[in-house]
């Protein structure tokens, strides 16, 4: 795979991130980590971002994956932030931004843009920046996720337009979400909604792309 991490000028050694991933997480979930950010990057180059910037962001997306529940809530407690009711009987869902912590902390990154696109992984966030569009797209439709026809067209999408991908990957999660049973979080609904409205308007200025035109399940 291309490395987009430059050892000498990089503020972190991508074997650094890599050899404390090994002993936090499964193998399964390293590969995971590994075709983030492949696609990451490939995301940032097609939409003119900054592939390093990308690479390692989706290489710290999930850093803390695998933390317990408490260890989620204490990490929460430590840095102020206002739980809501979904979050509390969920934790899990905070695993997004407590991993910005730990890119923070363990390995010194400093560069905002990057700690955002880490802590708006999952849910992502109204009006987030493209390099959050990136990682959220890339965690959601990297080849592990599945072959169907409806991530083939959302990968297809991802290559024409950030925000018209990140509405409809939001409505798939969304649908998978309601499918299961499983909690929504207030923010992926918000998400949604901002980056439908968002494109919505980009369409009706003429910034549109043949793709959209032919989406089956919108
Ligand atoms: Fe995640
Ligand atoms: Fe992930």
């Amino acid at each position: 795979m291309t490395v987009y991490f430059r050892e000498q000028s990089s503020p972190i050694a991508r074997q650094q991130v890599l050899s404390w991933l090994t002993r936090q997480v499964p193998d399964s979930r390293i590969q995971h980590i590994l075709r983030v950010e492949q696609l990451a990057a490939d995301l940032a180059q097609i939409h003119h971002l900054d592939p390093e910037q990308a690479a390692q962001a989706g290489l710290m997306h999930d850093l803390a994956k695998y933390f317990k529940p408490q260890q989620l809530l204490d990490i929460a407690h430590q840095e102020g932030w206002a739980l809501d009711p979904v979050e509390l009987a969920n934790p899990h869902l905070l695993h997004a931004n407590v991993s910005a912590v730990v890119a923070r902390d363990e390995f010194g990154i400093e560069d905002q843009d990057i700690l955002d696109a880490i802590a708006d992984h999952t849910l992502g966030r109204p009006g987030m920046g493209s390099l959050s569009c990136v990682v959220f797209l890339a965690d959601s439709l990297e080849p592990g996720r599945g072959d169907s026809p409806e991530l083939h067209l959302l990968r297809q999408i991802s290559h024409h337009s950030l925000e018209q991908a990140v509405w409809m990957t939001c409505d798939y999660t969304l649908q998978h979400l309601l499918a299961k049973r499983r909690p929504i979080h207030p923010r992926a609904v918000q998400t949604r909604n901002w980056f439908l409205q968002h494109a919505s308007q980009q369409r009706a200025n003429g910034v549109s792309d043949q793709v959209a035109d032919a989406v089956p399940f919108t």
